[in-house]
Order: structure tokens, then C-alpha cells, then sequence
């Protein structure tokens, strides 16, 4: 394997000093860019696309030809994994991500098992041994996968939902069942991600986009645990090099302390705490990652880079910095404006680093 040409990312999620702080985007391979309609209509549809070796590779390094970024994130969904335990997912035009089979009874939900990673989801791992080829160790590839909850969400709601009502009934009528989808999704992410680490991602991170959904004391039990489990069972070291974790609870802000002990190396921030205040709570165990609010990118260059100035600042001086969005870049967002999102972090980070 090549040797990296730039490690900031990855010497910034184990808090060793950087030049400056390393920056990448949530959803940076998506509609907002032009170049990757054009290659999703080339592909037919969102699900060929991920599953076309080529095309997954060539969407993935566009927004690096477009911008300075310091990480390539593994072009795929969250949701092929409830697809390889045989759900059957589609994307309705203009609906978002559905199931064929969403699980709605006890029989489906006990005859549930851990799919054989290395045949249902090899088109994943081919893609990121490609990406890493393409990269010529450019920038580190960060691989991914869903929590074992947000993935359950989807997979009882058959869809995504507003209240998660099915969800949330199942937990508190039948927890044991839930438990049972959790367990299956929990032994299969670990799976899945050490398949993504031996073919070559160089980080990976959990995204758990409804944990934020529980309530207090249900987030620790069904969706923190099974991260937990998670992380205990990755290969955490690959190729010589540490394969740093990073768990992204939406919404779990007023449990950082508890995320950053789930044996993570960093705690991706939605945009609804502040910066400073959870690198005092949590910031002497964890790198942090992201917090800058998606709808920011909306507003003209100059409102940015003051954005930019004022997270940069609320960080402050030192090691331990992710810059990143709260959440995934809006379809809407001009991509000009994302020059600037990326220029400004690069720039303006220096004077909080010495190097
Ligand atoms: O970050 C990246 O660039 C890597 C690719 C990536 C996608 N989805 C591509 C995608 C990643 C990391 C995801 C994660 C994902 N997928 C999550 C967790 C993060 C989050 O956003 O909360 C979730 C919940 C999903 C499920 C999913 N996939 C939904 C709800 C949707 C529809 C919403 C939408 O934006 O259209 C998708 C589709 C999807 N996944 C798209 C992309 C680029 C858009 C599909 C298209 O091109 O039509």
C-alpha cells in the first residue's frame, strides 16, 4: 500500500499534533454536486451507483478534485446492510430509502441472522479496495456503517419515520425482541467493518442518526450498548497503523460523557452543543468531529468564514480537531460555497496549531 501523502485526519482523531485542522464533509459525494447527478443517471440509480465498483470509486474522489478535503469517505448507504440480511431495499423516486420486507412480526424478527458479509456485501469491500488504488494515498478513506439501532429503525419502520412509533413500541412491549435485532445488527456491523478495514479503510465511523431519538436511559441500553459491542469487536489496527472509531450520535449531546466512554476514538457533534464546552466535558479522552450547522452553508462566503472563525475559536488552541458539518450537506447547497467551508478551515485553523 502507498504510503499517505497526507495524515491530518488521522493524527487528528488520535489527538497527535497537525498543521492545521483537518476537514471533511458528511454526504461530500452527493447531489449537491453536479458531476455526481451526472454519474448517478450514468448508473441508473442511487443503489447501482453504490454497487458499481468504478462509479462508486469515481463518485467517491469528486468532491476531492473539487476541494482540498483531508479524508475520502467510502461511497455507499447505511442501508445495505439490512438489504445483504435479505429486506429487499429500493429507493422510490423522490421518497427516500424503503424495505420489501420490513420485519412486522416475531417469526420474521427470530429468523433474523447475521448475513455472510464477505458474499452479500463484497461489492462494498471491492469498492474500497478500489478507492484505495484511486486515492494513491492522496488522503486516508474512511469506511462506515449504521448503528445496530439506526439501522433497526429502519429496518421495523420499513422506511424512515417522524415518530419511530413501531420502534418505540417494540422497545417498551416486547424489549427482549428488539434486543434480538439489536444482537444480530451488532455481530453483523462488526463483521462489515473489519471487512471494510482489511480492504483498506483507514478509519471508520458509526453513524447513529436516531439515537437521539431514545430516551434518557433507552439511548444507553439500545443504542450506545450495542456501539459498545461494536467497537470491542474491531480490528482497531491495520497495515501497522491505528484504525481510529468514530461514533456520531444525532442528537446525543447531553450524553457525551457516556459516548466517549464506548472505547471510540472520537465523538462526531450534531450542531446543537457547543464546541467548547464539550471539549471540556470530553475532550482529555476523545477527538472531537463536526458541529458546524449544514444550513450554515446557505449563507453568503463572508457569513461563513465567520462560522468557521467561531468554532475554530471555540475549539481553540490544540490537538483533538475534526472540522466537519453536524450533519449531512443539504442537496441544495452551492458547491462554491463549500470552497470557501473548506479554504477557511485550512487557512484560518493554523494559528491553533504549533506544529
Ligand atoms: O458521506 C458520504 O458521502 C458517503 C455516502 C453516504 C450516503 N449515505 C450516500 C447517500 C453515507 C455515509 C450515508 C449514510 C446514511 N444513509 C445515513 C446516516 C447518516 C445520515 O445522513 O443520517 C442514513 C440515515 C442513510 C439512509 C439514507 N440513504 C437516507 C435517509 C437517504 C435518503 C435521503 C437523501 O438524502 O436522499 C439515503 C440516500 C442516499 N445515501 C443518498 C446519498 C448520496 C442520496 C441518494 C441519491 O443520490 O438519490
Amino acid at each position: 500500500m502507498s504510503q499517505l501523502q497526507n495524515d491530518t485526519f488521522l493524527r487528528a482523531l488520535c489527538r497527535e499534533p497537525v498543521e492545521y485542522t483537518p476537514v471533511w464533509l458528511m454526504r461530500q459525494a452527493g447531489r449537491y454536486l453536479p458531476e455526481y447527478c451526472a454519474t448517478r443517471k450514468e448508473a441508473g440509480s442511487f443503489l447501482q451507483l453504490c454497487k458499481n465498483t468504478a462509479l462508486a470509486t469515481e463518485v467517491t474522489l469528486q468532491p476531492l478534485e473539487r476541494y482540498p478535503l483531508d479524508a475520502a469517505i467510502l461511497f455507499s448507504d447505511i442501508l445495505t446492510v439490512p438489504d445483504a440480511m435479505g429486506l429487499g431495499l429500493y429507493f422510490a423516486e423522490g421518497e427516500g430509502p424503503k424495505f420489501e420486507r420490513p420485519l412486522r412480526d416475531e417469526r420474521d424478527i427470530l429468523a433474523l441472522t447475521v448475513p455472510d458479509v464477505g458474499t452479500e456485501l463484497r461489492y462494498v469491500t471491492d469498492a474500497v479496495s478500489s478507492i484505495r488504488k484511486a486515492l494513491c494515498g492522496r488522503v486516508p478513506l474512511i469506511g462506515f456503517s449504521g448503528s445496530p439501532f439506526t439501522l433497526a429503525c429502519y429496518m421495523i419502520e420499513g422506511q424512515g419515520s417522524a415518530t419511530f412509533s413501531r420502534v418505540k413500541t417494540m422497545l417498551y412491549d416486547r424489549p427482549e425482541l428488539l434486543h434480538h435485532i439489536l444482537d444480530v445488527n451488532a455481530r453483523t456491523v462488526i463483521d462489515y467493518l473489519n471487512a471494510q478495514i482489511e480492504a483498506g479503510a483507514q478509519a471508520v465511523q458509526i453513524f447513529d442518526t436516531w439515537g437521539g431519538a431514545l430516551a434518557y436511559g433507552k439511548y444507553q441500553e439500545f443504542s450506545l450498548n450495542y456501539m459498545r459491542q461494536v467497537i470491542a469487536g474491531l480490528k482497531r489496527e491495520h497495515d501497522g497503523r491505528k484504525v481510529p472509531v468514530i461514533v456520531f450520535t444525532k442528537g446525543g449531546g447531553l450524553w457525551l460523557e457516556d459516548i466517549a466512554n464506548s472505547g471510540c476514538d472520537a465523538v462526531g457533534l450534531d450542531w446543537t452543543v457547543d464546541l467548547a464546552d464539550a471539549r471540556r466535558r470530553i475532550g482529555d479522552k476523545v477527538a472531537l468531529q463536526g458541529n458546524f450547522d449544514p444550513n450554515a452553508l446557505f449563507a453568503n462566503p463572508a457569513a461563513i468564514e465567520s462560522e468557521v472563525d467561531r468554532l475554530l475559536a471555540s475549539f481553540g488552541e490544540g490537538e483533538g480537531h475534526v472540522f466537519n458539518l453536524g450533519h449531512g450537506i443539504s442537496q441544495f447547497t452551492n458547491p462554491d460555497h463549500v470552497t470557501t467551508l473548506v479554504e477557511s478551515v485550512h487557512n484560518q485553523s493554523r494559528k491553533y496549531h504549533q506544529f
